[in-house]
């Protein structure tokens, strides 16, 4: 278990497919999402089985996120992890949508950030966010994602096309962003 302020992020476990399920197919869900094709349960249940059985590792890591008493309420992850670059690609949903706008996702992506700094020793994790996702990229501002790019016209939904902005955030960033950093500790004027 890895801890959030929050949330805590589990290993996926078989037993999560009804939820996991629903989510995948709620339109609400997936619209911010690469997942443009109805998944079966057969799917979505060979991708829990595959996760339990490979576990996680440094090439993939793949979360659930739970409340603090226990309620499953989404899932995130790191993936494509290169060991020479020493960065990673987040994933996130919180596919219980009456969770959205509550601070539950930007917890689990500092609980994700710190792991990946602290633990995996990354140097940069990234992500992509379609331009329309105002939510996703208040959240990750918020986590002290930058943005470095964009990728044009890059996914059709809905009868157009739409960018993907790419973010980012450095080791360096992150740990400014921790309390007691020289960043973040309030200078004291010299007299
Ligand atoms: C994106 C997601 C992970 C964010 O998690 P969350 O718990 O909803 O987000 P948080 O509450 O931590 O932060 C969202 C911030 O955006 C703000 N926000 C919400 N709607 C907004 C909007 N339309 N425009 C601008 N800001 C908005 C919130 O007020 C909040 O900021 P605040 O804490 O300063 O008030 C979650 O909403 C989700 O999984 N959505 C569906 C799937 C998805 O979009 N995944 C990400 C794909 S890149």
């Amino acid at each position: 278990m890895i801890e959030g302020r929050v949330v805590r992020l589990r290993a996926l476990e078989r037993t999560d497919v009804e939820r996991a399920y629903a989510w995948v197919n709620d339109r609400e869900v997936t619209q911010y999402l690469l997942l443009r094709y109805p998944m079966s349960r057969a799917q979505e249940e060979k991708y829990l089985a595959e996760t339990a059985e490979q576990g996680n590792s440094f090439a993939d890591v793949r979360l659930a996120i739970e409340t603090k008493d226990g309620l499953h309420i989404g899932m995130c992850g790191l993936h494509h992890g290169s060991a020479e670059d020493r960065h990673a690609s987040l994933g996130i949903m919180v596919g219980d949508k009456s969770y959205w706008s509550n601070g539950y996702g930007s917890d689990a992506v500092m609980t994700l950030l710190r792991f990946a700094f602290d633990q995996m020793n990354l140097n940069k994790v990234e992500l992509g966010v379609f331009e329309f996702n105002a939510r996703a990229i208040a959240c990750y501002r918020k986590c002290g994602f930058v943005e470095e790019g964009q990728r044009r016209e890059h996914y059709f939904q809905n009868g157009r096309y739409w960018d993907i902005i790419g973010m980012s955030i450095l080791r360096r960033e992150y740990e400014a962003l921790q309390p007691g950093s020289a960043e973040t500790t309030v200078a004291i004027p010299q007299t």
